[in-house]
């Protein structure tokens, strides 16, 4: 029983908006069509026919041809949809007909709808209960004409239509073939109309159509592996008597400070080390060259700021990062949250601070210097 799947591409996707068929948008590296097209195979589909426009034959071509039939479709979905049936061929005993736009359908829902048609039905559509409360309104979100309240409908007798819709050949092709009853707006409805009983199975949430922007942005986050880059980053700087002490952004009057080419604040430049790593960015040697007066004396707070404006228009941003400092002093317990606060506050994303010592070994025992190292992920967006 060879079961072919037609697949109406040819809209505009005027509700997403962004100027191309919205069939034609990619998610995970793939048009959405594409997506549709690999479910319906692996739902047990033997020929797929995608209806395109003409603006978009030759990507279809492209992207399809290897493995699709493309014809051109029409102005509205069911003209879409009737091109591709004279392309179904003889031999098609199942027809699903099913849109791009539910390009994450699970191939498990294509097979119960095929498996409901090889089992005797003549049309099958899959359904989801309603969830929301449901209220009749007039245009623009005003009360109904007559002025009526209680217009909420009741949702024990609604379902949510889906595609993959299934039929037996014949019952798809008179249908299409039938004059287009008023109202329909699938092909159920139309088979419906000559009096073909149609039957229900179970739909499923992901087979959900990508219809506004928001649509898209979910599809991606759950489709999408965000591409994820760690770092890390260490400093160390002697500790030079009389110098203000700046440590992990924060100002300590009782300590000496350390001395360096900016503020000695070794947690903060250890953090940018960190991030510039992660980024693939380069280095502090690299970015702040020692020898440009730009950064002289800047604090290790302007250094993070400037290695955050690097991280963006390189469009990353920071997942977290932990900073560790290494010191005999000062003592950090006691300010260790407000010196996560204030780094959070600069790279934007939650940091965590802590602290030790190496109990008297190294030149950090011998309280010469003080070190930090940190490690910071970041995420491209
Ligand atoms: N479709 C089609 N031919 C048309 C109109 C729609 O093949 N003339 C297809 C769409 O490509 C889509 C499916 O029918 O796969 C469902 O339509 P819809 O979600 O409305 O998509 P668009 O029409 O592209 O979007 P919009 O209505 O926002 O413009
Ligand atoms: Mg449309």
């Amino acid at each position: 029983m060879t079961v072919v799947a037609l697949v109406p591409a040819a809209g505009r996707g005027e509700r997403l908006g962004l100027g191309v068929s919205k069939a034609f948008v990619e998610v995970a590296g793939r048009p959405l069509v594409a997506h549709a097209a690999a479910a319906l195979f692996a739902g047990g589909v033997d020929r797929v026919v995608v209806a395109v426009s003409a603006s978009d034959w030759d990507l279809a071509q492209e992207v399809l041809g290897d493995h699709c039939m493309v014809v051109l479709g029409g102005s509205d979905r069911t003209s879409s949809v009737a091109a591709a049936l004279s392309h179904a061929g003889d031999d098609a005993r199942i027809i699903l007909v099913h849109d791009a736009a539910r390009a994450f359908t699970p191939p498990e829902l294509v097979r119960r709808v095929i498996d409901a048609v090889r089992n005797g039905a003549d049309a099958v559509v899959p359904v989801l209960p309603v969830t929301d409360t449901i209220r009749r309104l007039g245009p623009a979100d005003t009360e109904l004409a007559d002025g009526s309240s209680g217009g909420i409908v009741d949702r024990d007798t609604l379902r949510a239509v889906q595609t993959p819709q299934g039929f037996r050949a014949e019952v798809l092709r008179r249908a299409h073939a039938a004059a287009r009853p008023a109202g329909a707006t699938d092909d159920a409805a139309l088979a419906e109309a000559l009096g073909t009983v149609v039957s229900f199975v179970a739909g499923d949430a992901e087979a959900g159509k990508i219809t506004h922007s928001d649509d898209l942005t979910i599809a991606r986050a759950l489709h999408e592996s965000p591409t994820m880059r760690i770092g890390s980053g260490l400093d160390v700087h002697p500790i030079e008597p009389g110098r203000a002490c700046r440590l992990a952004g924060l100002e300590f009057p009782d300590d000496d400070g350390c001395a360096g080419h900016s503020d000695g604040d070794v947690a903060a430049h250890a953090l940018c080390d960190a991030l510039l790593s992660a980024a693939g960015l380069g280095d502090l040697g690299s970015v702040f060259g020692t020898d440009d007066p730009r950064w002289d004396g800047a604090s290790g707070l302007d250094l993070l700021a400037e290695v955050m404006n690097r991280l963006r228009t390189a469009r990353f941003e920071v997942v977290n990062a932990t900073v560790q400092i290494i010191a005999n002093t000062p003592r950090i317990a006691a300010r260790r949250v407000e010196a996560a606060q204030v780094l959070t506050a600069a790279i934007g994303a939650p940091i965590s601070v802590s602290a030790t010592t190496t109990d008297g070994l190294g030149l950090t025992g011998r309280g010469e210097g003080r070190a930090a190292q940190a490690t910071a992920l970041v995420r491209q967006v």
